[in-house]
């Protein structure tokens, strides 16, 4: 079982986004999958709470409420992790999951979060020497923008890959009401957004040791 963790001490910078859409390209393919929502806002939870019955299902999880029991045969669990998560906490979490995927925004603020908390995580990882393998996505950029540039150099000289990009876009807004995802929706509707995911699913499904 592949168990993916979505975090970044930065609220709105797209985990929830990214933990939902991605659950649900697991769901187009039939790879069983479970969400666990570790915020106590539970708009993951939410968001399944709107899912179409007629989508293929994802099982929910409130996180903050006990053990977790994915059903027999799941292969993929991701967890969406609060704003503010402390470091600590999500040292702990780095032990239990294989992937961690860092959602940082085009705004200065959002990047010096981001260097900070970096850091400190690979600090954690360095001296755990647990297994993970950790990522940065850029989210809700303008290609053509400066501020996307930036970003780009920012993400570029981490100590962790700078593993894809996502375009601000209605469409993730529009999944986010509807309780679907990106991969759902029509190829003349979403095919930028779908593709765009494509070296993000390479990386998270790269060959590598599961704990
Ligand atoms: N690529 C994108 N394009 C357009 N809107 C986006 C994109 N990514 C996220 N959003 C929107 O930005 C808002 C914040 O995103 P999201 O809830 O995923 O962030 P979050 O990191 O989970 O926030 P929190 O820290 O509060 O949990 C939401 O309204 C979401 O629909
Ligand atoms: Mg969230």
């Amino acid at each position: 079982m592949r168990s993916i963790l979505v975090v970044n001490p930065k609220g709105g910078c797209g985990k929830t986004t990214i933990a939902t859409n991605l659950a649900t390209y697991y769901a187009v393919w039939d790879i069983s999958t479970a969400l666990v929502d570790l915020d106590p806002q539970q708009s993951s939870m939410e968001w399944l709470r709107v899912r179409p019955k007629d989508e293929n299902s994802i099982q929910g999880f409130n996180g903050l409420k006990g053990r977790i029991y994915p059903e027999e045969g799941t292969r993929r669990v991701i967890y969406d992790c609060p704003a503010r998560t402390d470091s600590k906490k999500v040292a702990r979490l780095i032990e239990l999951v294989d992937v961690v995927i860092i959602p940082v925004m085009p705004s200065a603020i959002d990047m010096r979060v981001a260097a900070t908390f970096v850091a400190d995580i690979m600090g954690h990882v360095k001296k755990s020497k647990t297994k993970v393998s950790m990522g940065v996505v850029a989210n809700r950029t303008h290609k053509n923008y400066a501020s996307y540039k930036a970003l780009a150099k920012f993400l570029r000289a981490l100590d962790v890959p700078f593993v894809g990009a996502l375009r601000n876009s209605q469409n993730y807004i529009k999944a986010a009401d509807t309780g679907v995802g990106i991969f759902e929706m029509s190829m003349s509707e979403a095919k930028p957004d779908m593709k765009e995911w494509a070296p993000i699913i390479n990386w998270v499904e790269e060959k590598r040791k599961l704990k």
